[in-house]
């Protein structure tokens, strides 16, 4: 075994939604494994100040302003990018939203579209801009998707999310199968729950010890239990893996009916 296929020595790596929670965290953890990390987000405060951080620990980073909502800025975010530091190696689909709990039949048609189109559409414009350039430059690349168990499992209060996540895994497996000719692939990692603003109305609320009861392992996720898997997808250790999701979810998605 060649444990030098984990290193991200060499790469750069885009992540998107990298102003807070997931994002935020895997910026630090593709840094330390050695890449130059591009962080992608709209609220470039945020941004700026983790970018800070990395450089204060000896890391290559850099931040773009982009709205993954938004074909034209998603396209000047990769032309910024490009600029900076070069054509990303791999892109990390992370950023993502949630309404707040509302059924199918109390939701309005703005919180439908603005998840879709942030979790799914900007999924696909993020993907389709960097296989362009990567087509573009003759070169291949590496999208991992944030996912989640909710792509695979229902849950109330939760439609268009939930449904925006079984795209991601759609979509996931279509850029695997239309892009491996141009050697671009695509994995998702599908968390289950960990606390950030995209949980915290379930999570920090009085359910929330009645929702932990039901995860077979009893706890929800630390941050650093995503580590192993995105390292995996984001590095050549997953060379030969295209078109598949790996759950990360402390045994939520077989916990019996
Ligand atoms: N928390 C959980 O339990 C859980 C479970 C499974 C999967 N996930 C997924 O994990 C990913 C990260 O979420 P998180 O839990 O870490 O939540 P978070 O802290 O709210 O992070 C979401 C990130 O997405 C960015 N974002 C939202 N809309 C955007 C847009 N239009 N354009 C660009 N960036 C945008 C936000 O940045 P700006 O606001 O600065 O743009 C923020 O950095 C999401 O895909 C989420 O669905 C979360």
């Amino acid at each position: 075994m060649n444990f030098d296929q984990f290193s991200m020595a060499g790469k750069t790596v885009l992540v998107t939604g990298a102003s807070s929670g997931l994002g935020h965290h895997f910026a630090g953890l593709l840094a330390a494994a050695g890449a130059r990390v591009l962080l992608a987000a709209r609220r470039m405060d945020k941004l700026l100040a983790r970018i800070e951080e990395l450089r204060g620990k000896g890391h290559d980073a850099a931040c773009i302003e982009m709205d993954v909502r938004n074909g034209e800025s998603v396209r000047n975010g990769f032309a910024q990018a490009t600029e900076a530091f070069g054509m990303p190696d791999v892109v990390i689909n992370n950023a993502g939203m949630e309404p707040g709990v509302f059924t199918y039949i109390t939701l309005e048609e703005d919180d439908w579209d603005a998840v879709i189109e942030t979790n799914l559409k900007g999924v696909w414009l993020v993907s389709r801009e960097a296989s362009r350039l990567w087509i573009e430059q003759g070169c291949g690349g590496n999208i991992v998707n944030i996912a989640s168990i909710l792509g695979f499992r229902q849950q109330k209060g939760v439609t268009p999310y939930a449904v925006s996540k079984a795209g991601v895994l759609q979509l996931t497996r279509q850029i695997a199968l239309e892009g491996a000719r141009y050697d671009i692939r695509c994995n998702a990692l599908a968390p289950g729950y960990f606390l950030s603003s995209v949980s915290s109305a379930l999570l920090e609320s009085d359910a929330n010890e009645a929702f932990v009861r039901s995860i077979p392992q009893r706890r929800t996720g630390e941050m650093q239990d995503y580590d192993g898997a995105l390292l995996l997808l984001a590095s050549e250790a997953s060379a030969h893996m295209t078109g598949q999701s790996i759950v990360v979810d402390g045994g939520h998605v077989v916990s019996s009916l």
